[in-house]
């Protein structure tokens, strides 16, 4: 039995919903309560067993390099002034897991940053956690595939249905429910309209893939959007080899988006040891005012 040991972040999209900030910061190092969104992203796979994990980033993002690498003169300065606390805090990012950086040098798409991998990837399982998406649960939403794709031994993506209306954002799935969480998927499609989604059910970010997707992502050819699409390479493994969706549990947050970063943040904070006291009560104060 394969053991899925490795990971991919593809992180190297322009996020234009989020200009003018991301001209300069990568929107995967924008601060949520205290840590870039990408740290939430790494600390979720290492939670899920995963010991390898290359991170696709681009010219402009250096910082998401240098956020997992060491600060000595910082660590200096804050052991001979006795701040542990704040020492721990800047080495938990140094040692979180082994990361590796890879650089996509034209952002043909989703699929192209995935195909940066294939050297890392090898021949074995892997997982993609996109870069914007985060997910909160007790149990983490990669550790939840991953136990799919122990039991199946096949392709597992991690879904949740959508509303209706905002099924033009995702990648949908068409499939058939086969337990309380688990789908088969029998195709996908896009970003449809809602016209031509065939259910709700959304590829919200998280995967676990076979090393087959590589050879077809070589050859898929541009799709929605002129980007190589993740999802046309889906659909023909899916083709090729069974393939599962999973519903996952936890709350997701697209904090690519404006609205799905300002949740994650009060989210986050309200459960925050350091501040969720006081921010709670400052919420309702100003909800009241509102
Ligand atoms: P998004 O659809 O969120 O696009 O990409 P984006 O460019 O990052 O952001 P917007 O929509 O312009 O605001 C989905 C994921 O794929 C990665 C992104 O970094 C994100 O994690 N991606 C996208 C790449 O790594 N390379 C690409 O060429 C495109």
């Amino acid at each position: 039995m394969m053991r899925v040991r490795k990971a991919i972040i593809p992180a190297a999209g322009y996020g234009t919903r989020f200009l003018p900030t991301t001209k300069a910061t990568p929107k995967e190092m924008l601060n949520i309560v205290d840590k870039p969104a990408i740290q939430y992203i790494v600390e979720e796979a290492v939670a899920a067993g995963i010991e390898e994990i290359l991170i696709i980033t681009t010219r402009n993002k250096s910082s998401i390099e240098n956020h997992f690498d060491a600060t000595p003169e910082l660590n200096d300065m804050l052991k001979s002034k006795g701040k542990d606390d704040l020492l721990a805090l800047s080495k938990e990012a140094e040692d979180l897991a082994e990361v590796f950086f890879k650089r996509q040098k034209e952002m043909k798409g989703l699929g192209h940053a995935v195909l940066q991998a294939r050297a890392f990837v090898g021949d074995e399982p892997f997982a993609i956690l996109l870069g914007d998406d985060i997910v909160y649960h007790e149990k983490p939403c990669l550790k939840q595939l991953i136990e799919v794709f122990d039991k199946r031994q096949a392709s597992v993506l991690g879904v949740q249905s959508v509303k209706k209306e905002d099924v033009s954002k995702y990648g949908i799935v068409d499939g058939k429910q086969i337990d309380d969480r688990t789908y088969t998927v029998e195709g996908m499609i896009e970003k449809p309209s809602i016209e031509e989604a065939p259910t709700t059910v959304a590829a919200l970010g998280r995967y676990v893939l076979t090393p087959a997707i590589f050879d077809i992502l070589e050859t898929t050819q541009p799709g929605k959007g002129g980007e190589i699409q993740l999802t046309d390479g889906l659909i023909e493994l899916a083709k090729k080899e069974s393939m599962f969706a999973y519903d996952f549990e936890g709350i997701r947050y697209d904090t690519g988006d404006k609205l799905g970063y300002l949740k994650a943040t009060v989210e986050y904070a309200l459960r925050h040891e350091g501040v969720k006291a006081s921010f709670k009560d400052y919420i309702k104060e100003i909800s009241e005012k509102l």
